[in-house]
């Protein structure tokens, strides 16, 4: 804590200029390599700093980077919590990250548990704003650091995804600008190349309505389910999202297909890349044979060998598949968010420790406001912000901490909006992230090479 209170005192007679010593470090990496990097720990990223615990960025440069090299911006926020600055770690995208020659960027938060002298002071926006502020931080002092704020690549899992797909989607905008400025962030740009977001637990305040629109066959009978699922209804008909191959506008109407339309596109990769799904499961397959245009296969064999190459989910029962979902792990309960025990009302409680609701005709205008500036469906379409080019989303198939739609709507409101999305609803993959990093990795080398930067 001394060594904190130390730099932080530095920080104010300084600025936010970056002049940290760093120290060699080296990971050891599960398949026994070495990557040598040089670590720049503990360095506030706001000169007003309410918790120095959590307003502070590690920085990590390997060996080789230079000021062109992508930067990969992690946090490790989860359930809206504080995240603190950490180190990078072997067995996930920091340390991939660094053996592929990318810099690492791993800043602290406030969230919905911070607490300063009794005062809470991480409710929403605030780890946003702190997050925000680390981009700028970057930005403010690129000469002076290695790689490229120009390359900076966000990720985060579940709260942490939606944080990254905040500050891929809401950058710049001046709905932010005043508590920016209040905390002392830097006076830089704050916009990002891309953003990693798995399982982002976000659009919360519709994430009830879209859960019991998935979920309510599952529940029996309940006012406030069947209440939910008719905002879903009105929730998708304003959205006004358009189906990204067709260009159909998408209603309440033709929604659920749409949505399977994703499931099954996770069912076909998987069997295709040689998995098997059970019939409980409600999933129908057929043969399609692309590879032998106007060739009618020979004999048995024949067939075989390419029918299993080439299954394509046809349909999928929804009410056996999320049965399926339900069984691996149970059903939040209704409302899955906005009930007082949630990670959800806690973020958006107040400075005495206090949850608040966040929807319904009840919200304070504050909060509304507050809900307003945490959720990125508001800002993708906002000529203010500057939305990050390049989106990787994930969330799992058997994901059930928030319903499809959620990262199935933010998917498609980016591909609307002519955004360079790769999405997909992994198959069998729970609630979790940084996972595939070989996937991942691709992705973002071919991002970067297609950018002249
Ligand atoms: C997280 C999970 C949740 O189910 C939720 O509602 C909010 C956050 C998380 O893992 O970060």
């Amino acid at each position: 804590m001394n060594c904190h209170l130390a730099l932080l005192s530095c920080a104010k007679e300084k600025g936010l200029t970056f002049d940290s010593q760093g120290e060699q470090k080296t990971l050891t990496m599960l398949d026994g390599s070495e990557v040598r990097y040089i670590a720049y720990t503990d360095i506030p990223y706001v000169t007003n700093i309410e918790d120095e615990q959590y307003q502070t960025l590690n920085f990590f440069v390997p060996e080789g980077a230079t000021q062109k090299s992508a930067i990969l911006l992690r946090t490790y926020v989860g359930g809206y919590m504080a995240a603190s600055a950490r180190n990078p770690s072997a067995t996930d995208a920091t340390g991939r990250a660094l053996a592929e020659g990318l810099c690492v960027c791993i800043p602290g938060s406030r969230g919905n548990n911070s607490v300063q002298d009794g005062v809470y002071t991480g409710k929403a926006p605030r780890g946003l704003l702190d997050l925000k502020a680390a981009v700028r931080y970057l930005r403010f002092n690129d000469k002076r650091m290695a790689g490229s704020a120009d390359r900076i690549i966000t990720d985060g899992t579940s709260a942490g995804g939606a944080m990254s797909a905040l500050l891929g989607a809401t950058a710049n905008h001046p709905d932010y600008e005043p508590y920016l400025k209040a905390m002392g962030a830097a006076q830089a740009r704050d916009d990002v190349f891309a953003s990693v977001c798995y399982c982002p637990i976000t659009d919360l305040d519709h994430a009830d309505a879209a859960y019991e629109w998935l979920y309510h066959g599952l529940r029996g009978d309940g006012e406030v389910s069947d209440a939910l699922v008719r905002q879903f209804d009105q929730y998708i008909n304003t959205l006004a999202l358009r189906h990204p191959k067709t260009d159909e506008r998408l209603t309440s109407d033709n929604y659920m297909e749409y949505l399977k339309s994703w499931l099954l596109a996770s069912a076909s990769r998987f069997v295709q890349e040689g998995g098997a799904i059970d019939d409980s499961l409600g999933f129908s397959f057929y043969m399609s044979f692309p590879h032998t245009p106007g060739h009618r296969p020979g004999g048995p064999r024949f067939i075989r060998a390419k029918a299993i190459k080439s299954e394509v989910a046809s349909d999928v029962d929804m009410d056996c598949y999320l049965a399926y979902v339900v069984g691996r792990q149970a059903l939040k309960s209704c409302p899955a968010f906005d009930n007082l025990d949630s990670p959800e009302c806690n973020v958006f409680g107040n400075a005495e420790g206090n949850p608040a609701h966040f929807t319904g005709k009840d919200v304070s205008e504050e909060v509304r406001r507050r809900v307003q500036l945490m959720n990125p469906m508001n800002y993708i379409s906002d000529p203010k912000s500057t939305v990050a080019a390049h989106w990787y989303i994930r969330h799992g198939a058997s994901d059930r901490d928030t319903a499809f739609p959620i990262p199935v709507n933010l998917a498609t409101k980016l591909m609307n909006e002519g955004k360079d999305v790769d999405f997909a609803l992994p198959w069998n993959r729970r609630h979790e992230g940084d996972y595939n990093l070989d996937n991942l990795f691709r992705w973002i080398h071919s991002i970067l090479s297609s950018s002249h930067k």
